[in-house]
């Protein structure tokens, strides 16, 4: 029998300090660190970022999301990290994807400067399936415009 395929979807508050430079060499950093060992442990997933917050879609077998999940919570490169939805799901979103780097076009850049003026990181229900809906769609842009 297939392992339960699980999917959590969180928001946190960016804690990389210093300039871009930073910014850019921490978000290597956790790419690299994510493709290895999600390939190893059958995770696939997306990660966003601007300066002020990370969001993060991990799915995979249960056991190997929730331990992810308890490690990236101890890292201090965010905080607060709340969860928007965590359920069993039938099939993967990113059956292609480590770990997908979406989101850098400056049409999503302002969807997610949008959502998070929107929410001040008080995330309800409605605003993790806004924000699922948003993630989705920056992975299929950026699979069609083939620029990961
Ligand atoms: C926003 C964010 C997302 C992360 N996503 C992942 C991930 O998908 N997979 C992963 O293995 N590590 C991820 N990490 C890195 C982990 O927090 C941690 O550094 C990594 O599991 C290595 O842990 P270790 O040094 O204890 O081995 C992420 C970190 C941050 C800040």
């Amino acid at each position: 029998m297939q392992a339960e395929l699980f999917r959590v979807l969180y928001v946190s508050r960016n804690r990389i300090a210093g300039g871009l430079d930073s910014l850019s060499s921490e978000i290597a950093d956790i790419l690299a660190t994510s493709r290895a060992h999600n390939e190893r442990e059958g995770i696939t997933g997306a990660l966003i970022f601007n300066s002020g917050f990370f969001a993060q879609v991990l799915e995979g077998p249960r056991s190997a999301v929730e331990a992810v999940f308890e490690a990236i919570q101890q890292d201090g490169r965010h905080s607060d990290v709340q969860v928007l939805l965590a359920s069993p799901i039938a099939v993967r979103a990113f059956p292609n994807w480590a770990m997908a780097h979406v989101g850098q076009s400056p049409r999503h850049q302002h969807a997610l400067a949008w959502l998070q003026t929107e929410t001040g990181f008080h995330a309800g229900h409605l605003v993790g399936e806004r924000l699922y809906t948003i993630v989705m769609e920056m992975a299929h842009a950026q699979e069609t415009d083939d620029v990961a």
